[in-house]
């Protein structure tokens, strides 16, 4: 049985296919290749794509979908995780979706089931979709040719599964992660790390910005601390028109957007934006992650 937890559960060559398939569902017509599956998504984590997105692409390949509302589940009679996924899989659905703020809990779950896990993000740890499709996103920008493009991932990159995702990934298929961070958000890295992004603007294909992910923060500032901080953040990492200037560089987000934190409401209008269609892709990528792991099961 096959899981997806990491991009790493992925060869080079499996990902092509996934490529290949999803280029085929660009067109997000409905058809029938999983007609008669259920799927499961289990969201302990609050999401509007990913939640979304898996839900329409199993739609479109004609599956059912049964979303398990946490707050109404038993876990509030206080079932653990373990033994709500092994009683779903009791009633032998063909996938199941899982958010869960704790890494690696999806891991932890293969031992409780007999249909493919999907992970929808756990923690800071992975989020193996997004990567796929930000990937996808990049080389259909670029028509295949990317192999040496320097792409920036710029803000919180210490506690977004989405960096860990794509810094797993991305030089695999020949792309140069620059990491663009204040100290704090800082990782060890063996990538370039710099903590201005003026310094490598001129070097960049392209700039992924991230979402300072308060959720996973410990506060220990004062609030008068909190707000110099951030307006300090927005001078340094907030992506504007005067920053990109007229340079030919892509710019993605996984979204939710911050705006005018993470990228100002000028350059989310900028044809250079890409942010919807990373959407627009996950769809398409989603649909082929669930035929690829559903299928499976059942060869
Ligand atoms: N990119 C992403 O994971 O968005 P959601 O949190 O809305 O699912």
């Amino acid at each position: 049985m096959k899981h997806l937890i990491t991009p790493n559960d992925l060869t080079n060559e499996e990902i092509e296919e996934l490529f290949e398939d999803a280029k085929l569902f660009k067109d997000l017509k409905s058809n029938n290749l999983l007609d008669g599956k259920i799927v499961v998504t289990l969201f302990f984590e609050s999401s509007t794509r990913t939640r979304s997105s898996f839900e329409i692409a199993a739609k479109r390949l004609g599956a059912d979908v049964v979303n398990l509302e946490v707050n109404t589940s038993s876990t509030n009679k206080g079932e653990t995780v373990e033994d709500t996924v092994a009683n779903l899989n009791a009633m032998k659905p063909d996938a199941i979706i899982i958010r869960h703020k704790d890494c690696g809990l999806p891991e932890s779950l293969k031992s409780y089931v007999d249909c493919p896990i999907i992970n929808a993000g756990d923690g800071k740890n992975a989020h193996p979709t997004q990567a796929l499709l930000d990937l996808f996103t990049i080389d259909e920008h670029y028509n295949g040719d990317i192999e040496g493009k320097n792409i920036a991932i710029v803000g919180d990159i210490a506690n977004s599964r989405v960096a860990t995702s794509n810094l797993e990934l991305l030089p695999r298929f020949g792309l140069n992660p620059i990491l663009v961070a204040p100290k704090r958000f800082k990782v060890t890295s063996s990538f370039k790390t710099v903590s201005n992004i003026k310094d490598v603007i001129d070097d960049l294909d392209i700039i992924m910005s991230l979402r300072v992910q308060h959720e996973r923060h410990e506060i220990t500032a004062s609030p008068e601390k909190q707000a110099k901080q951030k307006e300090k953040y927005i001078k340094k990492y907030c992506i504007t028109k005067k920053l990109m200037g007229n340079r030919d560089i892509l710019l993605l987000h996984p979204g939710p957007v911050n705006r005018n934190i993470d990228i100002s409401d000028e350059m989310l209008l900028d044809p250079r934006s890409k942010v919807l269609k990373q959407v627009e892709n996950g769809v398409a990528i989603r649909m082929a992650v669930l035929k690829k792991f559903i299928l499976q099961k059942s060869e």
